[in-house]
């Protein structure tokens, strides 16, 4: 395979990530309507569960993505509106970690049925992650991902993609194992 289109694969890969992630984001809407208005049923601990996974998960993996594979090229830069904004990326993947671990122990009770957390703080907690990650996502897509295609264009990022596989791999085992 040529070099070109596996860095289309990653980056191909690193946007779909961003769908994703706004998807849970509004599930996560959902499910707090859901649960002010059924309760923990089955359905809405299920979902609990899945965007639990989620965010524990993929998201986090995303995050390493970009602090390994697509943040460092950008720290070198010569432009300073670059090096900046980057800079700020990182600094967001921190407070995006200390919003989500508000709202994760409230969805790990609703997973098990116990609903002793307020829906209007998790819906406020809510509020506060997600127009976090959607700026973060804008300023990635608009200069981060656009800068990182041009100083990876003709590279061959195979390993990229290969430590982005191992390293899921590596988690589920390890999940797997907890189980
Ligand atoms: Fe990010
Ligand atoms: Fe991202």
């Amino acid at each position: 395979m040529s070099a070109a289109p596996v860095s289309i694969a990653v980056f191909e890969f690193l946007d779909s990530t961003h769908q994703e992630i706004q998807q849970q984001l509004k599930l996560l809407h959902t499910l707090v309507d859901a649960i002010e208005n059924e309760g923990l049923n089955t359905a809405n601990r299920g979902t609990a569960r899945r965007v639990l996974d989620y965010f524990n998960g993929e998201a986090r993996q995303h995050h390493l993505d970009e602090e390994k594979h697509i943040f460092p090229a950008l720290l070198a830069s010569q432009n300073a509106e670059v090096v900046q904004a980057t800079e700020h990326l990182i600094q967001d993947h921190g407070w995006l970690e200390e919003n989500w671990i508000q709202i994760a122990p409230s969805l790990e009770a609703a997973t098990g049925g116990n609903l002793w957390f307020d829906t209007a703080e998790l819906r406020h907690a809510l509020g506060v992650f997600e127009a976090l990650y959607l700026d973060h996502i804008l300023l990635e897509e608009s200069v981060a991902y656009p800068e990182a295609r041009k100083r990876l264009e003709g590279l061959n990022t195979l390993g990229m993609g290969r430590e982005m596989a191992r390293r899921r791999a590596l988690r589920s085992d390890e999940v797997r194992a907890r189980a």
